[in-house]
This record gives structure tokens, sequence and C-alpha cells, in this order.
């Protein structure tokens, strides 16, 4: 416990304003008893990284510079709180880029002495699925679940930096089953959208090509691995790669670069619906094997991927006893899922850190 500080806001933490910048989102929100949203403001920088074709670390750190401030003023306006009100500060420390946590990480700090706020580090991976604990909000344009995940609750976190299944016992205590040896999900419909010329993320545009595509048209191999519960994704991108370079008639070393150009409209909607199947088919299957094994009380889908329809549809079909799926707005990155960590944390008696001294971690593990 940091010295000075009573131990009693723990009885009574009510809003917490979390802040978010472990990538090019630059995020705060106030939630309330981790379970009500009252705020969710999100400034991407990603119209500055399309053109490179994925996250530049450099240009993103900067833009969390001049957004941090903004954001979270209009994140304290949206929820109608002010300082006074608020009873914590909770920040994503790690894992993400290095630069874009500092800024976050520093702000945090800062307003933490400032303010004299009690100040909670957050995994935003495990934060990921927190998100899932959020079911009342009084915005609009948000479907949050009616009801929040059971324990024990197995968790598929599918994001552009993980691949994970955890089994949740509670909030903070966990068991990590499997986890990807290589790519994780999201990045490989980051590569292979770039193979097929589409715009970066590319989830959402892999998702929105696939509409238009025959799903059956190709198949590509699932990697098969050691441990039960593990993902390798890298093997599937690289399948796609080589078969786009035969459809057009070319040898393995055609420049990825150049594919694009060479595909038919139709050819490429194909590849994506295709792709797009292998992925999901790959995650459900070992969902489904997990769930058999362990029987949660919930099943929790997690991270910017779960924002994907066909996962969800396919997951709504595997006739788990309890889903858990939250707005997809919530499912990538945000600010919120962050305010809930610090609550929950908060909650458990958590150590909070010393804005002295806290440090970002950029390769912290779950
Ligand atoms: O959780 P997130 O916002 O950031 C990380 O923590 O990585 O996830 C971003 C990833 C990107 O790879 C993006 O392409 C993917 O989530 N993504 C999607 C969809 N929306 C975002 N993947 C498939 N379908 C989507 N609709
Ligand atoms: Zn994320």
């Amino acid at each position: 416990m940091q010295a000075g500080l009573e131990p009693a806001w723990k009885k009574c933490v009510m809003k917490v304003l979390g802040i978010e910048s472990s990538c090019d989102e630059t995020a705060a929100a106030v939630v309330e008893d981790g379970t009500t949203l009252l705020s969710n403001v999100v400034a991407s920088s990603i119209d500055l990284h399309v053109e490179f074709g994925g996250v530049v670390p450099e240009i993103a750190a900067r833009s969390h510079i001049e957004s941090t401030t903004p954001v979270i003023k209009q994140a304290l306006a949206q929820a109608k709180t002010s300082w006074d009100e608020i009873d914590a500060i909770a920040v994503t420390n790690g894992p993400g880029l290095g630069g874009s946590l500092l800024i976050g990480v520093l702000t945090a700090r800062t307003l933490a002495i400032a303010k004299n706020k009690p100040l909670f580090p957050v995994n935003h991976v495990q934060a990921h699925v927190l998100a899932n604990f959020l079911t009342k909000t009084s915005l609009p344009d948000y479907k949050l679940p009616a009801y929040a995940p059971k324990f024990p609750c197995l968790a598929l976190i599918v994001s552009g930096g993980h691949t994970q299944l955890v089994l949740f016992n509670d909030c903070f205590d966990y068991h990590v089953l499997g986890q990807t040896q290589d790519d994780a999900v999201g990045e490989a419909f980051d590569k292979v959208a770039k193979i097929l010329g589409l715009e970066y993320p590319g989830g959402p545009s892999i998702s929105r090509l696939a509409t238009r595509g025959d799903a059956g048209m190709f198949n590509f191999p699932k990697a098969k691995l050691g441990g039960k519960y593990d993902f390798s994704f890298s093997g599937l991108k690289t399948a796609v790669l080589r078969l786009a370079q035969k459809e057009i008639g070319q040898s393995y070393d055609f420049p990825s670069h150049l594919i694009a150009d060479k595909l038919a409209d139709q050819q490429k909607a194909d590849f994506a619906a295709s792709f797009q199947r292998i992925a999901i088919e790959t995650l459900v299957d070992k969902l489904a094997q997990a769930y058999q094994e362990y029987k949660p009380a919930s099943v929790v889908i997690a991270g910017g991927v779960a924002a994907n329809q066909k996962l969800r549809q396919q997951v709504s079909k595997q006739g788990f006893s309890s889903v858990i799926i939250t707005d997809p707005k919530l499912c990538t990155d945000n600010a919120a899922m962050i305010s809930a960590s610090g609550f929950f944390a908060a909650e458990q008696g958590n150590i909070q850190a010393d804005p002295y001294t806290l440090e970002t971690n950029p390769s912290l593990a779950m």
C-alpha cells in the first residue's frame, strides 16, 4: 500500500477513470461499480497508419500526446462527473507498444498525484475479458450483456497481439490453457488483408469483403500443435499467400505486395471468406473442446476479433450454456475495460501502484 493513503477507499471505490494507450487508440472512460458504463471515449490514430499498412509506433506515441488531455476531459464530461467524484484512476501498464504505454502511464501518474487519487495498473489483455462485466449504461447505441459472466469462466481472448484460451476462477485468479505459438489471429487477419490489398485494420476489411465471397472456395490446412489448446496462425497466412500466388500463375518468389493487383475482385472475396472460415473454425473447435473438458459456467469471447460477426454467430451455435460477448465497441481497444478492471482490483484489495514509480511493462504476460 502506498504510504499516506488510507485504506478507506477500498470500501467506497465507486467511479473509476480508466486510461488506455497501449497501441493506436487513446481512450478514457468512467465506470461505476465495475458494471455501469458512464462514458467511453476513444480517439484513434488509425488514419495516420493506413498508408503504412500497420501501426507505426513513433506516430502512435506522438498522437497519444496530442489526444490524451482532450479525451480525458471528454470522458469526464460525458459521464457528467467532476474530479471530486472520481474515486480511483486505472491505467494500462502493459502489454503494448513502449512509447504508447508510457504516455498513458505518465498521464495517469501525474493525475493521481495532482488529484490525490489511488492508482491501479491494469493488464490490457486481462481487461479485454473484464469488459464483459459491464452490464448497464445510459449511453445510446451500446448492446451490453444482460448479466455478468459466472465463474468458472472460459475466455477466448482474440486480438491483434494475443490469442489465448484462459480459465478464470475469479477476476484475478486464472489459468492459461493455451495460446498462439506465433501470430495472433487478429495479426493473421491483418496480414491476409495486406496480401489481398485491403485497408488496415484487416479484420473489419476481411469480414466486409467475405460477405461477397464463397467460404468453401479454398481450403487451407489447420495447424496441429503439441499443446491441446495452443494455436498457430502463421501457417494459415502462408497458405493463403501460396495459393494466391498459384491462382495468378506465379511462383513462390512472386512479391506479396504485387499479388492484389492481379487478383479479380471475386477471387479476393473468395480468399477473404475462405480464410475467415478456417480461422474461425480453428478458434471455435478449440473453444468447444475446452468447454467439454472444463464445463465452465460461462464462456466469454474478448478482444478485437470478438467484434467479428461470423465468429459471434459460430460461437452462439455451439449450445454453450452461457455465452457473453459484449458490444463490438467494447471488444476493440477501449478504456471502459480498464476502468472496470481497476474497480475489481480495488474491490479485491489489490495493491495500488505508487504514482511516483509505476513503470510500463510492454511485454507484460497474463
Ligand atoms: O483488441 P484490439 O482492438 O487490439 C489489440 O489489443 O490487439 O484488436 C485489434 C485486432 C486487429 O488485428 C483487427 O484486425 C482485429 O482486432 N479486428 C477484427 C475485427 N475487428 C477488429 N478481426 C476480425 N473481424 C473483425 N470484425
Ligand atoms: Zn486490445
